[in-house]
């Protein structure tokens, strides 16, 4: 299987509830390498930027309003099939359909607060890491 880049970010309730460290730990130790990291706040309008597919969506606004709410941290993940194995370790939008053991299950307060994002194909991973990270900020493919 190919080495592959996700883009995942740590949302503002996993920020505000001192769990940036609990979630490095897990996403570590399922195997990912972190190869970019920063922290942003980021405004509204940036924020309906990095969401624009879910433009139409009925949850939109408070989508946007809460990812502005405060600091978030994206990252870039590397891993063979780091897309959907990222998906996997996350586990469903809503906690509570998550399969247990998964980072929304365990962590995660609402469909909307659901701690952690992660793109959704190897196509928006690209366009999802180069919103938030040049290339001189993404450390060196490991072949
Ligand atoms: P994400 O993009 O954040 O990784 O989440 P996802 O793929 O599992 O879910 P998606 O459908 O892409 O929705 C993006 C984010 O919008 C919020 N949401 N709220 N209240 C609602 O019905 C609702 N539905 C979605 C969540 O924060 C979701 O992660
Ligand atoms: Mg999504």
């Amino acid at each position: 299987m190919a080495i592959e880049r996700t883009l995942a970010i740590l949302k503002p309730d996993c920020v505000r509830r001192n769990l940036i460290g609990e979630v490095i730990r897990r996403i570590e130790g399922a195997g990912f390498r972190i190869v970019a990291l920063k922290m942003v706040h980021m405004s509204p309008r940036v924020a309906e930027g990095f969401y624009a597919v879910h433009r139409e969506q009925p949850f939109f606004s408070d989508l946007v309003a809460f990812m502005s709410s405060g600091p978030c941290v994206p990252m870039v993940l590397e891993k063979e099939n780091a897309v959907a194995d990222f998906r996997t370790l996350i586990g469903a939008t809503d906690p509570a359909k998550a399969d247990p053991g998964t980072i929304r299950r365990d962590l995660g307060t609402s469909k909307g607060e659901n701690v952690v994002h992660g793109s959704d194909s190897p196509e928006n991973a690209q366009r999802e890491i180069a919103f938030f990270f040049s290339e001189a900020e993404l450390i060196g493919m490991q072949g």
